[in-house]
């Protein structure tokens, strides 16, 4: 009989495993295992921590909810969800704008909306416009490209983390004209702190980081034959733009709003503009790190 010890345990678990036919998934548990098993040995991990451990991932899994996703939170904030964006970026064939995170605040059921109407139902920030062309590689329009946008309001929350979580505000989708030009008016973006009352908040204060994201707006931004673009911008000047809690920010993603704009389709507002690049592609796979939280848990969940 085999001997089990802290080193034959590994390969005695991988060969339990070669029977998967999936050869993805037989791929990556066996890797997972193998990183595990490094994992513990390297730190001469103790049954106490396992099990301190244990209780964390708990916890974690009872804050989900149909409107919230600690799972995403923790993902992003171990620098995870980047570095999954960061190898989806790198199998694109062209080169696109650079993606940032999807975050747990997403949803796929935003209202659609005409070019130039207002995100804004109940918040009382400074409504700022956002505009700008989507085009391909090769600096063309593209037409009806479809713009889902959402941000937080004037006290850095979203809808999602208010009261009544199932009222939408400042969430919108858009297509884009003949010439792949999008323009709607929304708040100035707020910098803010990602949610603090879960196990993810202990984690940070445990780590004495200080938890904030700067001020940004997200985009998904998709058409047919086009890679799904997910991606954020980032307002200019924020303290938090090279220390961000869950590592989302490009210097090519930071713009500066314009306090007068004569070329803004809303010129009377302080405007944002920005023009996003789609690589074409064949392949459709999503490159969404993070997921509408009422998708993953199902509507029974509270
Ligand atoms: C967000 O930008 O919405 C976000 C991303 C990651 C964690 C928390 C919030
Ligand atoms: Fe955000």
């Amino acid at each position: 009989m085999r001997v089990i010890d802290e080193n034959t345990i590994t390969d005695a678990a991988l060969e339990q495993m070669s029977s998967t036919p999936n050869q993805r998934l037989k791929e990556i548990m066996a890797s997972l295992v193998r990183h595990l098993h490094g994992f513990a040995r390297e730190v001469d991990l103790t049954p106490d921590e396992w099990l301190q451990a244990i209780k964390f991932l708990t916890a974690v899994g009872q804050k989900c909810t149909e409107h919230r996703q600690e799972f995403i939170l923790l993902s992003d904030t171990l620098g995870l969800s980047a570095l999954v964006n960061a190898l989806h970026d790198k199998r694109g064939t062209e080169s696109a704008t650079k993606s940032s995170l999807l975050g747990p605040f997403y949803r796929h059921d935003a209202p659609m909306m005409k070019l130039g109407d207002s995100i804004i139902s109940k918040s009382k920030g400074t409504e700022i416009a956002f505009y700008g062309q989507v085009v391909d590689t090769n600096g063309k329009g593209i037409p009806n490209a479809l713009v889902q946008i959402w941000e937080p309001d004037e006290t850095g929350n979203y809808d999602l983390q208010l009261h009544d979580p199932s009222e939408m505000d400042l969430r919108g989708c858009f297509h884009c004209d003949s010439e792949g030009r999008y323009y709607f008016r929304g708040l100035c973006p707020t910098g803010y702190m990602i949610p603090m009352d879960g196990p993810v908040g202990d984690m940070i204060r445990a780590q004495k980081r200080h938890g904030y994201r700067p001020a940004h707006i997200h985009f998904v931004i998709g058409a047919p034959g086009y890679r799904e673009l997910v991606t954020a911008l980032y307002i200019n000047g924020d303290p938090h733009l090279e220390s961000d809690t869950v590592f989302g920010v490009s210097q090519s993603l930071v713009v500066t709003v314009n306090k007068k704009d004569d070329k803004s389709p809303l010129p009377h507002l302080a405007s944002l503009r920005y023009d996003f690049k789609l690589a074409a592609t064949k392949d459709q796979t999503s490159g969404r790190v993070g997921a509408d939280p009422s998708q993953i848990i199902g509507k029974a969940a509270h």
